[in-house]
């Protein structure tokens, strides 16, 4: 094992933006007229905006023309924008700052792997903007995760091998986009990660030397 790079997904690894994306969506299903769950929410987590919307839609049975759903995309997008335009550094979550800190003095290359297009615009609310070298974000990719694309970009706008990075996701799709990118994976959370090489629950109470040693002995 040589690792060389953490890459990170953004909303519910580095920010709990997941809240507001549920709220913003469930707004939504209910202008519409149907309700939206915090269990139906989970498979959204980590899916493109417009995947998301698709997927909403069929849990309250609708079919709308490409035109409609832009608008309702672009609607949900508006609503979640109140809330992250008014987000600070008070909202990382815990443990992530000084992670950061100490990836830096080992000379560890970060990058983030998001799926959001509000990925660069969180980052400078909460002021972490400056801390990843490379930022891929649901502007740059055209696949979503499950698929490797956004950790792939990732790790080749960094010039590291895919072997030699790890990957940190909240949602059972970045999970399998990391493994299949050639990747450890490390889920962050409380969901069932059964393809995660290992799992931790937040970076509250765990440093990189910790990640590794529950890396050893695992195999991509
Ligand atoms: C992911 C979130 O990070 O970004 C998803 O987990 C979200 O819930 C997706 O749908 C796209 O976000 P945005 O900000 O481009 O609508
Ligand atoms: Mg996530």
């Amino acid at each position: 094992m040589n690792i060389q790079a953490c890459i990170f997904d953004l909303d519910g690894v580095i920010v709990d933006t997941a809240k507001y994306h549920y709220r913003a969506w469930r707004k939504l299903a209910n202008s519409l007229g149907f309700d939206f769950t915090e269990t139906d929410n989970e498979q959204l987590k980590g899916v493109s905006r417009m995947e998301s919307l698709d997927i909403i839609l069929n849990i309250g049975k609708k079919t709308l023309d490409e035109s409609k759903k832009q608008t309702l995309a672009n609607q949900k997008n508006d609503w979640y924008l109140e809330y992250i335009t008014m987000m600070t550094p008070n909202e990382i979550l815990p443990g992530i700052v000084s992670f950061l800190d100490e990836l830096k003095t080992q000379n560890m290359r970060i990058a983030l792997g998001s799926a959001s297009k509000n990925a660069v615009l969180t980052l400078e609310k909460v002021k972490l903007l400056d801390r990843f070298e490379i930022i891929i974000d649901g502007t740059k990719t055209t696949r979503s995760k499950p698929d490797p694309q956004v950790f792939l970009m990732g790790a080749a706008d960094l010039g590291i091998a895919p072997k030699n990075c790890i990957v940190f996701e909240d949602a059972t799709k970045g999970i399998e986009a990391a493994r299949e990118a050639g990747m450890y994976a490390i889920g962050v959370g409380a969901s069932n990660f059964t393809q995660a090489h290992a799992v931790i629950p937040s970076f509250e109470k765990i440093n990189f030397d910790g990640i590794k040693a529950l890396l050893k002995g695992t195999m991509i």
